[in-house]
């Protein structure tokens, strides 16, 4: 049995404006999605989804998974019609705002990389990860691919072609990751960003610009372990997505709710309109406290580290 894993990811700075080609900042987290790929003698392709979910998730996602695996195979030259059974499991939560859907592409790609002894190498499997997220998102930017591929936390900058650089930082640093329990549709998300820009253009150029500087600080901050800043940062993030309406009142309040347990900084991460919002919180004790905040307002979370 072949078999092949994918990182989870948080975006960390700019999601939505990196789809303009602002860069962004986005690093893989502990969590991750394996997928196992055999052949079977008959039933053409079947893939069985035994991740764990928010519920709805999965049933939301059906076509949107049936499209991706197509365009996994296709970009593979593997028939649509194989007999192939491919399982999806780990301890990644399927739920918006984690790249569960990269996280997916990516295992799926090297799991069937593995059965069929094709060899491929990193670049090729984000490639296809990145044909697999199409049918997700239509036109993705990228960055959720290329964290889920390569771990570790990366500046991301879409273009033609796309590029990305490690971002190293001395230790990994702990962050609380709220769920909203909303499925997000970032597709809708997305195109409501383009709508609204073309409306007001010199608006969304100053926010854009704004964003742009965002990234560059935050860089240097999390190079230099700056963390305070870096938390100062999310925040002022976090009122730009705010302005571009991709946030809702869930991640908003899971947002202040953060803060005041001392999270250093909290914004939405993700496609927003509901999924994840993600909290820096250095240190065992401050993820504990933020972590028991967010529940007590009935949200579950995931404690995890970026930069691992
Ligand atoms: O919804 P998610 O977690 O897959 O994140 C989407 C990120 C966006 O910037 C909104 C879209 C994109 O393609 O980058």
């Amino acid at each position: 049995m072949a078999e092949g894993k994918g990182y989870g990811k948080c975006i960390m700075f700019n999601e939505h404006f990196v789809v303009y080609g602002i860069p962004s900042i986005v690093s893989a987290i502990g969590d991750a999605t394996v997928a196992t790929a055999e052949e079977t003698e008959s039933g053409g392709t079947q893939l069985i989804d035994s991740r764990p979910a928010t519920p709805g998730y999965k049933e939301e996602k059906k076509e949107q998974q049936e499209d991706s695996l197509r365009r996994i195979l296709n970009a593979m030259n593997i028939p649509l019609n194989k007999n192939l059974r491919i399982t999806l499991k780990g301890n990644l939560y399927a739920a918006s705002g984690v790249g569960a859907s990269a996280a997916s592409c990516t295992a799926i790609a090297r799991a069937l990389s593995q059965l069929f002894d094709m060899e491929l190498d990193d670049n090729r499997i984000n490639e296809i990860a990145y044909e697999g997220e199409k049918g997700y998102h239509g036109t993705p930017s990228g960055v959720d691919n290329t964290a889920s591929t390569y771990g570790g936390m990366i500046w991301f900058v879409k273009g033609e072609p796309s590029t990305f650089d490690p971002i190293k930082i001395p230790h990994p640093i702990e962050i609380v990751m709220g769920n909203t329990g909303t499925v997000a549709n970032t597709k809708a998300a997305v195109a409501g960003v383009q709508e609204r820009k073309e409306k007001n253009p010199e608006l969304y150029d100053q926010l854009f610009n704004q964003a742009r500087n965002v990234a560059h600080d935050a860089r240097k901050a999390l190079e230099s372990s700056e963390l305070k800043e870096v938390g100062r940062l999310m925040n002022v993030n976090h009122q730009l997505l705010q302005k571009i309406e991709v946030s809702n009142n869930d991640l908003d309040t899971l947002v202040e709710t953060a803060r005041k347990a001392g999270a250093f900084g909290a914004k939405m991460t993700g496609g927003g309109l509901g999924g994840y919002m993600v909290a820096l919180t250095p240190g065992q004790s401050l993820q504990e406290k933020v972590a028991k905040a967010i529940e007590k307002k009935g949200f579950s979370v995931l404690k995890t580290k970026v930069g691992v």
